[in-house]
């Protein structure tokens, strides 16, 4: 018996990095996917990827920053599936190194509006619909710098400190309605967003990273994927409120 069968499963920024590497592995365990990012030119190869696995997968428009789109992308989820049963809140940016003092409001901004007020849109309309049907998982996307902070990063580290804040909130708020709410808060992973945040292309920056994590590597995006489905299936059914470290030894420091 698949994990997810026929389960529909929401995931942001699930076109690239952890959020694919989720949707793939939703969609091995039988989800019918419903996947949120912004248009690019990655769509069609993407979903052709998670559509192999299962072909009831569907790409939503969506800018997570935007509360309409947000509205609109869990109502086209649920006109399509009938019900809304995992969410992954995983779509964000690293956003411009500065120290604070030479941060832009602009560069605080983005980071903010994608990787935390991003996060409220879409929880509000899952839990929203989650309520309705008493039934419902939610797993936002963190980082170890949702736990320490991280020197340049300051509009990031507020925003993942934030997420965990929304986690254990929601998590209280709904634990009477069927509703689990959980976080993950994976170290240094390699994806697409290290190599935008210029980590992966300079080999000095990358020894330095992986230098942090004990384990002297950078993650996998697939053990992630295996933290996401073990959440969002029901060996997990009396976690709520939790937030999953996975960083190579990373916070142990
Ligand atoms: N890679 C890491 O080291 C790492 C570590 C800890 C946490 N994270 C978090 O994991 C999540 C996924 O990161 P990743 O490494 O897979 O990055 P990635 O760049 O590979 O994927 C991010 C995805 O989010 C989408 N996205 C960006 N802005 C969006 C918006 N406004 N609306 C909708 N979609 C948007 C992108 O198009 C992309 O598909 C992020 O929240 C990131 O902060 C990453």
């Amino acid at each position: 018996m698949k994990k997810l069968e026929n389960r529909t499963v929401f995931i942001t920024g699930g076109l690239s990095g952890i959020g694919k590497a989720c949707a793939i592995a939703a969609a091995k365990e039988g989800a019918n996917l419903a996947i949120a990012d912004l248009k690019s030119d990655d769509v069609t190869a993407a979903m052709d990827e998670i559509k192999k696995e299962n072909p009831k997968a569907i790409f939503i428009e969506c800018d997570v920053s935007v509360f309409a789109q947000t509205q609109a992308a869990i109502e086209k989820t649920i006109s399509t599936f009938g019900s809304l049963d995992v969410a992954l809140n995983d779509a964000g940016i690293g956003g411009k190194p500065n120290k604070i003092g030479d941060m832009t409001e602009k560069d605080w901004t983005d980071v903010i509006g994608i990787n935390l007020t991003g996060v409220f849109n879409c929880m509000k309309h899952e839990l929203t619909q989650m309520a309705k049907q008493k039934k419902g998982v939610i797993i936002n996307i963190s980082s170890i710098l949702g736990k320490v902070g991280f020197a340049t990063s300051a509009h990031y580290v507020a925003a993942k400190h934030g997420v965990i804040g929304l986690t254990e909130t929601a998590a209280l708020e709904y634990a009477t309605e069927g509703i689990r709410v959980n976080a993950i808060c994976p170290g240094f992973i390699d994806t697409p967003l290290l190599t935008k945040g210029h980590i992966n292309s300079h080999a000095d920056v990358k020894k330095h990273i992986i230098d942090l994590h004990p384990m002297k590597r950078l993650g996998k995006a697939q053990e992630i994927a295996n933290a996401f489905i073990f959440l969002a299936c029901d060996e997990t059914a009396f976690m709520s409120g939790s937030s999953i470290v996975i960083d190579g030894g990373y916070l142990a420091q």
